[in-house]
């Protein structure tokens, strides 16, 4: 198994989505780059979605264009129909995300359709993002639990990816979105989904911290073979219809944990905290991670390393 794990950003899609204040399109654009900066390669930048859910995200178009291209960079965007592919191909897009769920209720809330209809809109959707060349990601969020319907069974979830893979993914990406899971759990899924044929390559990760158990959940994921975990710089994130849900896995907690673990990712703690304080300082308050706030650790020294 590899040592390379690569770390999945959301914080500018996830992060800001649910944010209430208004965040001007360049400031976006600039945590961005700071996060690029920082050798994060997969940056899921924004959601081609109706405004009326999400506002903040509403300037997707601008935004996506605006980004200067750069090499070994993925900028992947939220896509939830057609109408929305048609907006990123104009924007420019290369790499898109389609977003389900386990459970019926979750997906209603979120996408106005159920499961067996979200298959059905996604569908040509993938097709031709398939025929443009892009890369294609699938979220089956509610993977362990759903704010409306309480626990889900993981050979829900894992059918759920099934049927999203044969519709032509690169990647299907569990998502615990209201932050219920705990390690057993997370073995449990991944060793049925591997069992139901779906290659541990093609597996992500998507932890919300809502209750301290994301790291813990993290350290399950790679004992199961799981190479891809997604997080936010700052610890941001929510879902306007995941009540209670906090913020997302700190890009800069994972970062921590990664490098003193000894796996290779490519992002340099010390430039994802700098855009977590960018962040931070953009939305007006301090960053709320935990080596956000106690910075990294020098073994050499024993001295804390880029505290703000
Ligand atoms: P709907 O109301 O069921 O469908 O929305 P509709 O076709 O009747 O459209 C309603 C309005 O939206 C219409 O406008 C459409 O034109 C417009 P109106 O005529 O009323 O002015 N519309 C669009 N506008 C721009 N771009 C589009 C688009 N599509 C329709 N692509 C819809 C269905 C899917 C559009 C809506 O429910 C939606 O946008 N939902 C997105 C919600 C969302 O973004 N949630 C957060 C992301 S998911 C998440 O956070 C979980 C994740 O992080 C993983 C995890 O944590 O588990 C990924
Ligand atoms: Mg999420």
């Amino acid at each position: 198994m590899s040592e390379r794990v690569r770390i999945y950003e959301v914080g500018p899609r996830d992060g800001l989505q649910n944010e209430a204040a208004s965040i001007p399109t360049a400031t976006k654009a600039q945590f961005i780059e700071l996060l690029a900066d920082a050798g994060l390669r997969e940056i899921e930048v924004t959601s081609f979605v109706s405004p009326r859910p999400v506002p903040q995200l509403a300037d997707a178009d601008q935004l996506l264009s605006s980004l200067r291209p750069r090499p070994g960079l993925r900028y992947p965007v939220l896509v939830p129909n057609l109408r929305g592919l048609s907006r990123a191909e104009a924007a420019g897009a290369e790499a898109i995300a389609v977003f389900t769920a386990s459970s019926d209720a979750f997906a209603r809330a979120n996408i106005g359709m159920t499961v067996d209809e979200s298959m059905a809109a996604f569908a040509p959707v993938l097709a031709r993002a398939g025929e443009l060349g892009w890369w294609r990601r699938g979220y089956v969020s509610t993977a362990f639990g759903c704010p409306y319907t309480g626990r889900v069974e993981p050979a829900r979830a894992v059918d759920v990816a099934l049927r999203l893979l044969t519709l032509g993914l690169d990647e299907v990406c569990f998502g615990d979105t209201i932050g219920v899971a705990v390690p057993s759990q997370v073995a449990a899924l991944t060793g049925l989904a591997v069992e139901a044929g779906i290659p541990l390559s093609q597996m992500a990760y998507h932890f919300h911290d809502t209750r301290g158990t994301a790291l813990a959940n993290v350290a399950a994921g790679l004992d199961a073979g799981v190479r891809c975990f997604d997080s936010s710089a700052g610890g941001t994130g929510g879902c306007p219809y995941a009540p209670g849900a906090a913020g997302n896995l700190a890009t800069e907690d994972l970062v921590y944990f990664l490098d003193a673990s000894g796996w290779e990712h490519g992002a340099s703690l010390s430039g994802v905290l700098e855009a977590a304080r960018f962040i931070a300082g953009a939305l007006g308050r301090p960053v709320a991670s935990k080596v956000g706030q106690a910075g990294g650790w020098d073994p050499a020294s024993g001295a804390p390393l880029g505290r703000a």
